[in-house]
């Protein structure tokens, strides 16, 4: 399978434009890259602030050959990727949020996005997986969150989009391999490691379950640490935070 990278001055988001490439029959796998988003879509229906030049917005239309049951694990793996892109770029002490934020110092640097396409045939899922990771950015009024950006966190290191994104997409192809071969299982130490909320006091925004964070199963689900034992929550059910 070839890559076909396509390089936006701007999108609405790159990853509805690699959801309009993939309905068009083609053997390569699109990578989509923007300069900027009109409307860069963040997980539950929330913006993504995309200022122009400033930031990395990808998106890579991915095919899962483990069906729908891939698909838990497959942001978690994402992540891993980003942390091992940075890591060949010569930058380490990347955190990761359960389920699929980027963490530096305590504040989130960059999102995952995973949508479902749709199913190929019996067993092969189509995805787009969507990368936002804040590079240069400095000043973003209408981010709601603590944020920080590579540059800001890591700046003796020289950032180039250009880099990052060819480190990030490498790190990406080789981990679908390997999670293709043997899914999350294979990751989940490698996850562990850079957990940031394992030993902490946590509660479901909802409120209905507290407990210390006791990192990932071999599903890639997060434990909590509870009055009443362990007890797993899946990603998309739950949204934990440090109570
Ligand atoms: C999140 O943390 O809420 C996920 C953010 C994902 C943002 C990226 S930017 C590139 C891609 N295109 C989008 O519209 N969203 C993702």
């Amino acid at each position: 399978e070839k890559l076909d990278v396509v390089v936006l001055k701007a999108v609405d988001s790159t990853n509805a434009e690699v959801a309009r490439r993939l309905s068009a029959p083609s053997p390569d796998m699109p990578v989509v890259l923007a300069d900027a988003q009109t409307e860069g879509r963040g997980r539950r229906g929330r913006n993504w602030t995309s200022p122009k030049g400033q930031n990395l917005y990808m998106s890579m239309g991915l095919t899962l050959r483990g069906g729908f049951e891939g698909l838990s694990g497959l942001s978690l793996v994402l992540g891993v990727a980003v942390v091992r892109a940075l890591s060949v770029l010569g930058v380490e002490g990347a955190g990761l949020k359960w389920p699929n934020d980027l963490y530096a110092g305590g504040k989130k640097f960059g999102g995952i996005l995973v949508e479902i396409q749709g199913e190929l045939q019996e067993g092969q899922v189509q995805v787009i997986a969507g990368l936002g990771i804040n590079v240069h950015m400095t000043a973003a009024a209408e981010v709601d969150q603590p944020w920080t950006s590579l540059a800001k966190h890591w700046p003796d290191h020289k950032w180039t989009r250009n880099e990052l994104a060819a480190a990030v997409i490498n790190a990406v192809t080789e981990a679908m391999g390997q999670f293709e071969d043997h899914g999350f299982a294979g990751f989940k130490d490698e996850w562990q490691g850079h957990d940031i909320f394992l030993g902490k006091p946590l509660a479901a925004k909802d409120g209905t379950l507290s407990g210390i964070g006791a990192g990932v199963d071999a599903g890639g689900n997060y434990q909590l640490d509870t009055d009443a034992g362990l007890r797993s929550v899946m990603a998309g059910d739950i949204s934990l935070r440090v109570s």
